[in-house]
């Protein structure tokens, strides 16, 4: 064997070495695929990605694929750090945030990526969020004041006492991850507030700033908005935040008890009368 050949054999070992060791980098997705615009059903597609020469979250896998493998895949992102909320989504079973959940690494299992369950799918990982956002909108997520500024004041007091309620409630990023998780919300997701709202019409009742305190309370005190609530804690288990939404409902319906009398009610059905006027 001449000297020429002897080389061109070693190249070719090394290059069956070379493609074995990549094989043995690539790992599987199954990602949930769907597109209205083609009338197909939806399906799973599996992706083969090098996940060597990739970023350690999921949200890397899917940018990657959607930059190297299929541009056609979609899916909400925007900050990368657990921060905006966009990136939501079903990962092996379990909702949480694709750029804050790390890739398994083990290359003999898949990963499963599906939306967020329960909610209309307008394409492949992206949910239509708009009864999620008109919940959140119902509850009047902002302050709300009867004795307006005066003239010069810059801002409401809080003592820092005051402040500290707030804490485990703020930083929630409305994801839904919580919302989609709940099985309450799945069977009455038109009529029941679920865990993100109803944490967030807590975080506005506990503001020492705001003035409408009662009426919010009032406003909750409803079978289907508030007591579809069955402290299954599927929401606290999954949030992304390590809020805990169920400890949240749990001390609005007590607060919802100590606060509920015929003359409130009444105080109250005036209230609303009033607000009706104003939005007619
Ligand atoms: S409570 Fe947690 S899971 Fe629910 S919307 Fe807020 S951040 Fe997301
Ligand atoms: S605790 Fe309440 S809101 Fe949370 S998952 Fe259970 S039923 Fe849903
Ligand atoms: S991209 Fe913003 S939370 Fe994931």
């Amino acid at each position: 064997m001449n000297a020429q050949i002897r080389l061109c054999l070693k190249k070719k070992k090394k290059k069956k070495k070379c493609e074995k060791k990549n094989k043995n980098a690539l790992k599987k997705f199954s990602i949930f695929r769907y597109n209205p615009l083609t009338n197909k059903r939806p399906r799973m597609q599996t992706f083969e990605v090098d996940i060597e020469k990739c970023g350690p979250m999921v949200l890397d896998v899917l940018i990657k694929i959607k930059d190297e493998i299929d541009s056609t895949l979609s899916f909400r992102r925007s900050c990368r750090e657990g921060i905006c909320g966009s990136c939501a989504m079903n990962i092996n079973g379990k909702n949480g945030l694709a750029c804050l959940t790390e890739v398994n690494k083990d290359k003999n299992e898949t990963t499963e990526i599906h939306p967020l369950p329960n909610l209309y799918i307008l394409k492949d990982l992206v949910p239509d969020l708009t009864n999620f956002y008109n919940q959140y909108k119902s509850i009047d997520p902002w302050l709300k004041r009867k004795n307006k500024k005066q003239e010069g004041q810059k801002e409401f007091y809080q003592s820092i006492e005051d402040r500290k309620k707030l804490d485990g409630l703020y930083e929630c990023i409305l994801c839904a991850s919580c919302s989609t998780s709940c099985p309450s919300y799945w069977w009455n997701p038109d009529s029941y507030l679920g865990p993100a709202a109803l944490m967030q019409a807590y975080r506005w009742v506990v503001d020492s700033r705001d003035e409408y305190t009662q009426e919010r309370l009032m406003e909750m005190n409803d079978t289907m908005k508030l007591y579809r609530c069955h402290g299954i804690m599927n929401c606290t288990m999954c949030c992304p935040k390590g809020l805990d939404p169920a400890k949240a409902i749990k001390n609005m319906k007590e607060m919802v008890q100590e606060n509920f009398s015929t003359e409130k009610v009444k105080l109250h059905s005036n209230y609303l009368k009033e607000k009706m006027k104003k939005e007619i």
